[in-house]
């Protein structure tokens, strides 16, 4: 956790972590247990499950009421790296091998699974309660939604798509999971209307914000900090929003030289070429603006 959080906040992830490490245990398939175990336990900042906590007491709520849906998006989020480190090819996550890697394709694809199915359980502790069967029911649209955005995010290993159409791209893999966060913590708390649509209209912005942020960060942090090699998306040949902004700043014959390598995939001193464009034109720094005013709205 980053130094100056409150101290409520990293208690609140510490209990959720917790709670979720309680769940994922009941899997009585020891090889299966095992694997879903992997990623919880090698940390993770659990930024979602603390906002749903936050958005119910925003919303004038006991925070208590909102953990089964906590740890619903947690688990869902967890199931949504299992399966996409498998996707994007990448061996490295939260500092430990991908699950994939540590155990094979087949305990990827169960593991991810049975997190899903796990995340499905607990927003079914919701039934009862106000609010709940809607909430449930956002989970469900929402898990949909992630896999259409993911979807969107392969076909872009081959087509060079606008940024309006990249936004559209991670406002369904990674913000609408925000927005369900914050706006499902809301509805729990028996918030009206325009209070969940606000507080869900925060976390898809929010969200969006954190995506481009990701994207920056793949291409400006170190390996040690991002807990997964530095350049990945470049190396596998991903649209990110730097790249596609260096992409409509780039000079013709540069634009066909970027289009050729991320198409074969480039080599590592090919994909320097590649950042050294990105810092050239401009783009780091014009996806960086990007995400503050995301963040900002
Ligand atoms: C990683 O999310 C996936 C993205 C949407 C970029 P996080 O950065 O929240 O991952 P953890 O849970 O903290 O490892
Ligand atoms: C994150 O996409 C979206 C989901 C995991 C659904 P990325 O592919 O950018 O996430 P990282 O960078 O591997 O964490
Ligand atoms: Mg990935
Ligand atoms: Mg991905
Ligand atoms: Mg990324």
């Amino acid at each position: 956790m980053p130094p100056g959080l409150p101290a409520r906040v990293t208690e609140d992830a510490a209990r959720l972590k917790k709670r979720l490490d309680g769940v994922v245990s009941t899997l009585r398939q020891a090889d299966l247990r095992e694997a879903a175990r992997h990623y919880p336990q090698a940390g993770g900042k659990a930024v979602r499950p603390v906002l749903t906590l936050l958005a119910c007491e925003a919303a004038g709520g006991d925070p208590q009421r909102a953990e089964p849906l906590a740890l619903a998006v947690e688990l869902l989020h967890t199931f949504s790296l299992v399966h996409d480190d498998l996707m994007d090819h990448d061996e490295v996550r939260r500092g430990v091998p991908a699950v994939h890697v540590q155990w094979d394709m087949p305990m990827a694809i169960l593991a991810g699974d049975a997190l899903y199915a796990l995340s499905f359980e607990q927003a079914a502790r919701l039934a009862a309660y106000p609010g709940g069967s809607g909430v449930m029911m956002d989970l469900a649209t929402t898990a949909r939604t992630l896999c259409e955005g993911q979807t969107m995010d392969m076909a872009f290993e081959h087509d060079w798509p606008e940024l309006a159409t990249y936004e559209t791209m991670i406002e369904r893999k990674t913000a609408a999971l925000f927005a369900l966060s914050t706006g499902g913590g809301a509805r729990l708390a028996g918030a009206s209307d325009n209070i969940v649509e606000a507080l869900a209209t925060f976390g898809l912005r929010l969200g969006l914000a954190f995506q481009v942020q990701d994207d920056v960060l793949d291409i400006t942090s170190d390996t040690e900090t991002l807990g997964k090699p530095q350049g990945s998306d470049i190396l596998a040949g991903k649209k990110t929003h730097p790249i596609i902004a260096a992409h409509g700043k780039a000079t013709p014959r540069e634009r066909e030289r970027l289009e050729h390598l991320l198409e074969k995939g480039p080599g590592q001193d090919e994909a320097a070429w590649v950042l050294d464009l990105c810092e050239r034109t401009g783009s780091i720094a014009e996806s960086q603006a990007r995400a503050s005013e995301l963040f900002e709205e």
